[in-house]
């Protein structure tokens, strides 16, 4: 049997768009602070996916070094790809497991890891293994998105139920209805904490942390704001509209018809296509926020 990938059920674009609205420049050291990071500290981050944050703390520790891991082969490359094109400084990327992690004891001046965790079956011997890789007194974090979307979804068109919208807008809430409700897990949206940072903050007093901090930071983006430039604006909705579309693909190259007919599953393709090009024309004030929360000790 293939090996399970992230990447298979969250796309690096939807990891990409979404994490861009949660680590914003003009935050940096706000979020280096709840993760008790300093210039100069090499830090590891677990669980990296496509290099979405390790950029981001490399530039406000310089000189010091972000060292990203994660399973999923494919976002590892993606993320040495970026890191190649954009000629970034002070950042690397590995292939490991949170459960082995390829490092000696204390190779690290600090750990972290943002929604690496808290998917994982047995976060406690994943922490175990941040712990025994950092070095002692140096900073152990586990952030967590608490709430929120993966994305913008655009399901604003959808709720002007009675209004003229689209052609065949209410089709494709039924085809999408079912659709969502027959695979619920593999509906877009999915990596959310399967554990609550309640759980985590208690696990790291657990394991023997010490100066525990909990820090929350929180964001909204709303393609349609005035402040967003149109380009942007028109990557928001292609991105929902083709991350949906490869998901209806999968199902059709896969021959899975145990939902949607071969025939509803084109329907429905066709009827995405036809509520992009709408939406494309028509603002809407939709918008994705969530609400992250970083918790933070010490190892002894
Ligand atoms: C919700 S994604 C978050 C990715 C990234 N931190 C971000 O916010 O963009 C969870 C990540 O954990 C990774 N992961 C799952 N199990 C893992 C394991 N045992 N070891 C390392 N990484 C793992 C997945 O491949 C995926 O990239």
């Amino acid at each position: 049997m293939a090996r399970f990938r992230w990447s298979d059920i969250q796309p690096a674009e939807v990891l990409e768009e979404s994490r861009a609205a949660r680590f914003k420049p003009a935050w940096r050291e706000t979020l280096l602070a709840y993760l008790g990071l300093r210039p100069g500290m090499h830090v590891l981050e677990v669980g990296c996916g496509p290099g979405t944050l390790a950029p981001y703390l490399a530039a406000g520790i310089a000189p010091g070094s972000v060292t990203g891991l994660d399973l999923d082969e494919d976002f590892v490359a993606r993320a040495r790809a970026k890191a190649e094109a954009e000629s970034l400084q002070g950042v690397r990327y590995v292939v490991g497991d949170a459960y082995a992690l390829p490092f000696a004891d204390g190779s690290f001046d600090a750990v972290t890891s943002y929604t690496g965790i808290g998917v994982l079956q047995d976060p406690r011997r994943a922490l175990a293994e941040m712990v025994r890789v950092c070095r002692p007194g140096g900073p152990i974090s586990l952030a967590e998105a608490v709430a929120g979307l993966g994305g913008i979804t655009f399901d604003g068109i959808d709720q002007l139920e009675g209004q003229e919208t689209y052609p065949g807008a209410e089709r494709y809430r039924t085809l999408r209805g079912r659709l969502r409700a027959g695979y619920p897990s593999a509906a877009p949206g999915v990596g959310s904490a399967s554990w609550p940072v309640r759980a985590l903050w208690a696990l790291m007093a657990d394991l023997g942390l010490k100066a525990l901090e909990l820090n929350a930071w929180g964001h909204v983006a709303a393609p349609d704001d005035r402040r967003t430039p149109p380009e942007e604006r028109m990557k928001h909705r292609e991105l929902e509209h083709v991350t949906f579309v490869q998901w209806l693909d999968e199902l059709l190259n896969g021959k899975d018809f145990r939902v949607l007919s071969r025939d509803e599953l084109l329907e429905l393709r066709e009827l995405s296509r036809l509520r992009r090009d709408w939406s494309a024309e028509h603002p809407l004030w939709d918008w994705e926020g969530s609400l992250s929360l970083a918790a933070l000790g010490y190892k002894l």
